[in-house]
């Protein structure tokens, strides 16, 4: 069973930059640093004063003395000075989601997710920084024959938004190449899940719609598969990425719960005892048939690997959300 916000780490960095941190993973990830002792600079451009996603999702940072929150947008501030002295910047800001990216608003990923990254990179080779972990994608791999993903395939991404994560990505790398760069770990995360996921996302409104008994717009026949990866995991993974010396390059994070669509619903279907309403829509451009992680580099490198199951972090992911929904309760 997972413990929310409890998340277990052998070592953190004594001092971080997370950007992004008014995010679904920022926050968390920015959290389990101040809970292992770390002071983190988190930098987001949300505004924590006004942004009700941000407001929600920095609530557990309020107060807390090792967490200062600066809003920023980093396509024009200043970073250099919130990266003196850190040990490991974690760069998670970016524009999120594969559906959304096609159409005019490639703009806004574009410059979010490479021009912003290269003004972080900029900084990071300027100040010193020895370590920068960058939140990549299983995206970035695109349609696969069925079997898992390991680092060395060839990316083949299949929306504009694994595009430009790809190009993110990769631009990390080549940074890391140069003598005077930061050293990268790129993890490519697998579909994230656990309170406080952004709202767009499946897991989501799966278990939304089975407590509210709102309708669930499903696209395609549900026969589509991710390795879904509980929050808690994620974190731990990006943490351990900071501080193993060695650790470079691309890494898979995920492999832990591999799942159709179909088999979360029912999931949520029996955690809430109500059943979904679906309405069936058409399949997603760039929306991937299957998404199956390789977990052994993440496991030699790391020594991690997935803990929680889909069940039991469904019903922590479930139970966070049942708290906002008014008078909710089990169905008998
Ligand atoms: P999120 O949208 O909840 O968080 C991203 C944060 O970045 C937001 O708070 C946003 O305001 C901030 N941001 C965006 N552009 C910015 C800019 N120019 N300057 C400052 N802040 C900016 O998304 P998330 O789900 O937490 O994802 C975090 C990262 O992980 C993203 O890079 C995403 O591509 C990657 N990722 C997420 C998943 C997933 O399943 N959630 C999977 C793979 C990769
Ligand atoms: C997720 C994140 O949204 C991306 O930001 C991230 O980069 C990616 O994981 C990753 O692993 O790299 P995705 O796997 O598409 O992308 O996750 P969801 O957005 O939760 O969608 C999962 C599936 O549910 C998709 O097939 C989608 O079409 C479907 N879906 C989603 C629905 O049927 N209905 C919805 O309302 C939402």
């Amino acid at each position: 069973m997972p413990q929310h916000e409890q998340h277990p780490t052998t070592a953190a960095p004594r001092r971080a930059v997370v950007t992004g941190s008014a995010g679904f993973i920022g926050s968390h990830l920015a959290h389990a640093l101040v809970q292992a002792g770390t002071t983190v600079i988190g930098v987001d451009r949300r505004d924590p004063s006004a942004d009700a996603t941000a407001i929600a999702n920095l609530a557990s940072l309020r107060g807390l003395p090792g967490y200062h929150h600066i809003t920023a947008d980093l396509l024009n501030c200043a970073i250099d000075p919130l990266l003196i002295d850190a040990d490991a910047v974690f760069h998670l800001a970016g524009i999120p989601g594969v559906r959304p990216s096609w159409g005019p608003q490639f703009s806004d990923y574009l410059a979010s997710n490479v021009l912003a990254t290269h003004r972080v990179l900029e900084a990071c080779t300027r100040i010193g920084v020895p370590r920068l972990v960058v939140a990549s994608s299983s995206s970035i791999y695109g349609p696969t024959d069925g079997g898992a993903s390991v680092e060395a395939d060839r990316p083949k991404p299949a929306s504009p938004y694994a595009v430009t994560k790809l190009a993110e990505e990769q631009l990390c790398l080549a940074y890391a190449e140069r003598p005077v760069g930061p050293s990268v770990v790129a993890l490519r995360y697998f579909t994230v899940y656990g309170p406080r996921q952004r709202a767009d996302m499946f897991t989501h409104r799966a278990l939304q719609a089975a407590l509210t008994g709102q309708p669930l717009r499903l696209y395609g026949d549900g026969h589509q598969r991710r390795d879904f990866t509980y929050i808690d995991d994620v974190v731990a993974a990006t943490i351990t990425a900071a501080t193993v010396p060695t650790a470079q390059g691309a890494i898979n994070v995920g492999g832990g719960s591999n799942a159709s669509l179909l088999e979360v619903i029912n999931i949520a279907t029996s955690l809430t005892g109500r059943d979904i309403q679906l309405q069936q829509d058409h399949a997603r451009s760039g929306d991937v048939l299957l998404t199956r992680a390789d977990p052994s580099r993440a496991r030699e490198v790391l020594g991690w690997q997935p803990r929680v199951d889909l069940h039991s972090g469904l019903r922590a992911h479930m139970q966070a959300l049942a708290a906002q929904v008014p008078n909710y309760s089990r169905a008998a």
